[in-house]
């Protein structure tokens, strides 16, 4: 492949680099919070997971849920803690206690450096209930709802940019499933509504709950006929199961999503040309990760009880990989994609695993996006590979090679990050870097084991690292890397 500034794609939105803590399982409690931990700080907040937080660097953090956010009374959520009621949760079967709310959520973020994204529950509740909460969140004073943040301790507004109008209506297992044409409605009517209040918000409507959903994209062009001049983005939510296909076939993930944000953006803009609008929307990829979802029976919940351990799926090197590849295809749709939060951030489906009272630890899935965070800044160069296919069984043929670079304007530095789909072969990787004359290979990384089982627990929790890759040469202005198979590499030059 070729690099050149002269080649780009779009500035890379640092907000690509998002995740998501729902109250589902142990992501809040036991997760990030957890009072009477070794590491909790006076609010309960454990240390030890903010440090894997602060070093992963997710920049926007959604909350607080997912299906959670469709019953969620967010009031039960704020006060003294001795008040707050403890109430069922239908979406995961738990008792929620309501220890860890809005504020709580506010002040960890503060503590992570994350922007919050809030979800607003369009399930149960209405456009009464969404002002509540922004009132609550982003008024600074003088009225009812403001005056209770500052009463409880909080002085200045959370200042709140990005709001989700709800989650998955279009699912019927979410609390208060919805038609397209109601959502879309209800939708159009609480953005007015928010707006009016707080015109800088940036809005995010609901689009499919996957790809996979029989509504999926006129769903969307439904909505977003009621909605569209009213929001700013449109979500897409999709989980990628290792289990009901082959290891090749899963490795090829990320072309499944590719085309979905090219079937989403297709929508939107149908409506937008439709409508004739000015407006170009964005999407928000506010769900999206590997899930061994097959493997998971929804009616073992039992019975109710609090922080019960669901979904705390283990990750291996394959699914690293994947992860990886489904970043780069994230940053090559930067020119659409404006928003990504992986889910979740602890525990449920999650990069980082905590023990109750006992160690917090880095999955594999960890390591991609950790490196993607740091080092893909600036500018998404369309790099345009060419290498050797292989057939798929839903998606014809892939490339082996998946890959994308960045070029920091500011400091100079170029990031490579590529994987190699191939489950046998090496691939031998040619980059031509003659318009970055002088630059040097500072870093060439590779996140490899020589047993694809490999996972990283708490007993062995760094036995799948990215390590230097000494298989790396620059001369007359051609990059030559070798890239093992089933691999997430990372070359940088400065
Ligand atoms: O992330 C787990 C669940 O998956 C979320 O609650 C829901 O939005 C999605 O279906």
């Amino acid at each position: 492949m070729t690099l050149d500034p002269a080649y780009r794609v779009a500035a890379v939105d640092s907000r690509l680099f998002g995740s998501f803590a729902e109250h589902m399982g142990r992501c809040v409690y036991t997760g990030l919070h957890e009072p009477g931990h070794p590491t909790a700080d006076d609010r309960g907040f454990r240390g030890d997971v903010l440090e894997l937080v602060r070093e992963m660097g997710p920049t926007i953090v959604r909350y607080p849920g997912g299906n959670f956010v469709s019953g969620y009374r967010w009031e039960d959520g704020v006060g003294p803690l001795e008040d707050r009621p403890r109430r069922l949760d239908l979406a995961w079967r738990s008792i929620e206690p309501n220890t860890f709310g809005v504020d709580e959520f506010a002040a960890w973020c503060i503590e992570a450096g994350v922007e919050p994204m809030m979800a607003v529950n369009l399930g149960t509740r209405g456009v009464a209930e969404a002002l509540d909460l922004l009132e609550y969140c982003n008024h600074p004073g003088g009225t009812l709802l403001s005056d209770l943040r500052r009463k409880n301790g909080v002085e200045q507004p959370h200042g709140v940019r990005v709001w989700c109008l709800g989650n998955e209506l279009d699912g019927p297992w979410q609390i208060g499933h919805k038609s397209a044409a109601q959502y879309g409605r209800l939708a159009a009517e609480t953005a007015r509504a928010m707006r009016r209040m707080d015109p800088d918000l940036e809005l995010v409507a609901c689009g499919s709950s996957n790809t996979a959903m029989p509504t999926f994209a006129t769903w969307e062009a439904t909505v977003l006929e009621e909605c569209y001049e009213s929001v700013d983005y449109v979500s897409l939510h999709n989980y990628y199961d290792p289990l009901i296909q082959s290891r090749e076939d899963f490795l090829a993930s990320a072309v499944d999503l590719d085309r979905a944000i090219d079937a989403l953006v297709a929508t939107a803009d149908h409506v937008g040309a439709r409508l004739k609008s000015q407006r170009r929307l964005r999407l928000s990829v506010d769900e999206w990760n590997v899930w061994y979802q097959s493997a998971w029976d929804e009616t073992s919940m039992g019975d109710w009880v609090e922080a019960r351990r669901l979904i705390e799926d283990e990750y291996d090197v394959t699914d690293a990989a994947v992860v990886g590849s489904l970043l780069i295809t994230l940053l090559n749709h930067a020119d659409r994609v404006g928003i990504a939060c992986q889910a979740q951030l602890v525990n449920v489906i999650a990069p980082i695993r905590t023990e109750p009272g006992g160690p917090a630890w880095r999955q594999t899935i960890f390591h991609p996006f950790a490196q993607a965070a740091a080092l893909a800044r600036g500018t998404v160069l369309r790099v345009e590979p060419t290498c050797p296919t292989y057939p798929t069984t839903g998606l014809g043929d892939v490339p082996f090679l998946h890959a994308t670079a960045t070029h920091d304007e500011e400091t100079g530095a170029v990031t490579i990050l590529a994987v190699n789909r191939s489950t046998t072969e090496q691939l031998d990787l040619t980059v031509h870097v003659r318009a970055f004359p002088g630059h040097r290979v500072t870093m060439c990384s590779t996140l490899s084991a020589s047993d694809p089982a490999s996972r990283n627990t708490a007993a062995t929790p760094d036995a799948v690292l990215p390590r230097a890759n000494p298989d790396v040469q620059l001369g007359d202005g051609r990059l030559q890397v070798a890239l093992p198979p089933v691999t997430w590499n990372v070359v940088r030059l400065e």
